[in-house]
């Protein structure tokens, strides 16, 4: 019996893992939010932390400054200010691959059908969520964040 039970929670202590996730201000605007939280929880993941805030475009910058100097980057931290958003860590088994796999590729075109970004992004900038990329950056966007006693 205590062995089936620890057999079963091997996948979960071996590759539990929480990602950063951030909802988009298009996405809340759209009214969004319940819809692509539906399809983490629905896909295993679990959410750890949560909270609805407004960036500062500074703020944005700081998040994003890994892309600073790119083409992209005045637009893209215009837009992640332009309205609030919904910031997660989503914990679970394999929980990086997982979301970015749920989010789908960050050029929407390119986007696998029945993915977010496939079903709810409108441009390469404007694309509905962000999703760590590994765990050194999901280590630090969540810091970025919340506090240790707000990760539950
Ligand atoms: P995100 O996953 O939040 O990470 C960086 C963001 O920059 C990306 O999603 C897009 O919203 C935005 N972006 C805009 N243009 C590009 C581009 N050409 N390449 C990568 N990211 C881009």
């Amino acid at each position: 019996m205590l062995k089936t039970v620890f057999l079963a929670l091997v996948p979960f202590l071996v590759f539990a893992e929480q990602t950063l996730s951030i909802i988009k201000p298009d996405a809340v605007r759209e009214n969004h939010v319940g819809a692509i939280i539906d399809r983490f929880e629905k896909n295993g993941l679990r959410i750890a932390a949560i909270k609805k805030v407004q960036l500062s475009k500074e703020k944005a910058g700081d998040f994003y400054a890994v892309h600073k100097g790119r083409p992209f980057y005045e637009d893209l931290t215009k837009f992640m200010s332009s309205g609030p958003v919904v910031v997660m860590v989503l914990d679970g088994p394999d929980a990086i691959q997982k979301n970015r796999k749920i989010m789908g590729a960050t050029n929407f075109e390119k986007a696998e059908p029945g993915t977010i970004r496939k079903d709810f992004a409108k441009s390469m900038t404007e694309n509905a969520v962000h999703g760590s990329d590994s765990p050194e950056s999901a280590a630090q966007e969540i810091t970025f964040f919340f506090e240790p006693n707000q990760i539950f």
